[in-house]
């Protein structure tokens, strides 16, 4: 059994999101709270060839603890030959394979969401991973393909005979992209249908969802991706909910414009590439921080062109000033 998902224990996963989920994104989310991560996937072909962006990505801190790597492909040997590489650079403690990615790049070469179609190939992938390497392996998945061929419990329960020792499964199909809302009575069936732990994926935005999620259906922990794009803070609020019943303050605007200066320097700090690129590189993610700040369309216009680290003060300090002047305030279009 994973330690993480032991039972006594209900962590809280940062779901991996490629562009996101940076080695420097989830060391904020892990001082916030989150419990365990993933990085984005990685395609095992990209591995193998010592492609040097790919390496880039299962870049991660001991602090990260414990971690995955997720890997796509559709050729389990090749996979388990690029798992054993990870795992000689950076023995991560788990490798997570990708069932899940809608996106036509992958999906035409048989990766992620289309191993859903064929259940055959998914298994000989898993199998072939699971058998390469010293470390658990387990596996992220959508509830099937589209809303006629929803095959989640019968994937989880292959997944489980080819030695997978848990399952994420985010309660959308392939069909569905992000719309609609996630399907949380299929992650019960699959949560009920397997001995491995399940971790539920799939709107949860607050320690209220863990509570009902928790309740209701049988999973053994939850994975967070969109709400924490916006809101890193969101799993201390989910522990604060879960530890007192009450819902914490959000974040107020110091304590975000001071999260948003840790990120831009320690992206900074990481990366031998230069100033302006780094700055161009943060500019959605800047944006994404001031999501239901007073000022926030303001803030996203002079973020869209952000440069410079020293911009970046000048703009933040402006808006505090104008924080304090509602005429001015006025004149800058408050709404969030
Ligand atoms: C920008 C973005 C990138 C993503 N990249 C990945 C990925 O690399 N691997 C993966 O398994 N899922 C990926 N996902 C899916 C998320 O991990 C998660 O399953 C999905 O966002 C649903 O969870 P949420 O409702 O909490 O956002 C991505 C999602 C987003 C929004």
């Amino acid at each position: 059994m994973l330690p993480w998902l032991q039972s006594d224990r209900f962590p809280l996963y940062l779901a991996p999101m490629a562009g996101v989920t940076d080695v420097v994104f989830r060391s904020l989310c892990k001082e916030l709270g989150a419990d365990v991560m993933v990085t984005e996937f990685v395609s095992a072909e990209g591995i193998l060839q010592r492609d040097d962006r790919t390496r880039h990505y299962t870049e991660f801190d001991d602090g990260q603890r414990p971690l995955g790597v997720q890997l796509f492909g559709a050729d389990g040997v090749r996979m388990g030959e690029a798992a054993r590489k990870i795992i000689d650079w950076k023995q991560p403690d788990f490798i997570d394979i990708n069932f899940g990615c809608p996106v036509n790049k992958v999906v035409s070469k048989n990766g992620g969401s289309s191993l859903l179609r064929n259940c055959p190939l998914l298994a000989s992938v898993a199998r072939e991973v699971a058998r390469a390497v010293p470390v658990p392996v387990t596996a992220k998945m959508r509830t099937g393909w589209d809303s006629q061929n929803i095959n989640a419990v019968e994937v989880a329960r292959l997944l489980e005979d080819c030695g997978i020792q848990a399952i994420a499964v985010h309660g959308r199909t392939k069909a569905q992209g992000y719309s609609g809302l996630a399907d949380w009575d299929v992650i019960a069936q699959v949560a009920d249908a397997v001995k491995i732990p399940v971790v539920g994926n799939g709107d949860i935005s607050g320690g209220q969802d863990v509570e009902v999620r928790r309740a209701q259906t049988g999973v053994r922990g939850v994975m967070i991706g969109r709400a924490a794009m916006t809101n890193p803070w969101v799993f201390r609020e989910i522990r604060h909910y879960l530890a007192t019943g009450v819902h914490a303050p959000a974040a107020g605007i110091e304590e975000r414009f001071a999260l948003m200066r840790r990120h831009c320097q320690m992206a900074l700090a990481r990366t031998t590439r230069g100033e302006l690129e780094i700055m161009r590189s943060m500019r959605t993610r800047l944006m994404n921080y001031t999501k239901s700040l007073p000022g926030g369309k303001h803030l996203r216009g002079r973020f869209s062109h952000i440069t410079s680290f020293m911009e970046l003060e000048d703009i933040l300090a402006e808006h505090l000033t104008l924080r304090h002047d509602p005429e001015e305030c006025s004149q800058t279009g408050q709404s969030a």
